[in-house]
């Protein structure tokens, strides 16, 4: 097999190593000021594939205990009727998430039409509240009104990768978030 230099593909770094790990500290730091006080038990959804670098990072820094777990969705289309469009390729198995403070953690809004949808879709299942925490923002995008509870960073509209964001299934294991040069995919 040939060994490939990711790092070529990429045009520049847009958030470093060090960025990333000030922003994780900040983004626990804010979801353990929102858990004081709650009844309800903390669960944070990490979104596959592209959450899992971010989620392993977010949970070391959150001192309310929690549980964790995963779903695998994507959406189809730009609608913005319910849920109706959300594809769920892994269910959350749960029941009663009536006794549940879940914070879905995805790595990056863009039209908003995937939070938007399963904020929806968990809230229609009972769960006594439905928060959302991404890496990365990027509103220039959006096409449904919605805003994540918690964000990272506002990024301009470029395609990224890196620290679990993919093109094709590659650059997730990146260290950091970068902008892929345009000569890869056009
Ligand atoms: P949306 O907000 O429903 O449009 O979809 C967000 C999803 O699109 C993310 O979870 C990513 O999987 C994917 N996505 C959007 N922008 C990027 C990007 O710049 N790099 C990698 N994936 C992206
Ligand atoms: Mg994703």
């Amino acid at each position: 097999m040939i060994c490939r230099d990711l790092n070529a593909d990429i045009d520049h770094i847009l958030v470093g190593e060090k960025e990333l790990a000030d922003i994780v500290t900040r983004l626990a730091e804010a979801i353990d000021r929102d858990a004081q006080g709650q009844e309800s038990d903390l669960l944070l959804l990490g979104i596959l594939k592209g959450s899992v670098v971010f989620m392993g990072d977010l949970m070391k820094k959150i001192r309310t205990p929690m549980e964790i777990d995963f779903m695998k969705v994507s959406s189809y289309g730009a609608s913005t009727v319910s849920s109706g469009e959300l594809k769920i390729s892994l269910d959350l198995h749960r029941e009663h998430l009536e006794t549940l403070d879940i914070v879905i953690v995805e790595d990056i809004v863009d039209s908003g039409n995937t939070l938007y949808k399963l904020v929806n879709y968990l809230r229609g299942r009972g769960a006594a509240r439905v928060r959302s925490c991404t890496l990365l923002d990027k509103p220039e995008r959006r096409k449904v009104d919605f805003q994540p509870d918690y964000v990272g960073v506002t990024i301009p509209d470029e395609f990224v990768v890196g620290y679990g964001l993919d093109y094709n299934e590659k650059y997730r294991e990146l260290p950091y978030v970068g902008v892929l040069k345009k000569s890869v995919y056009q």
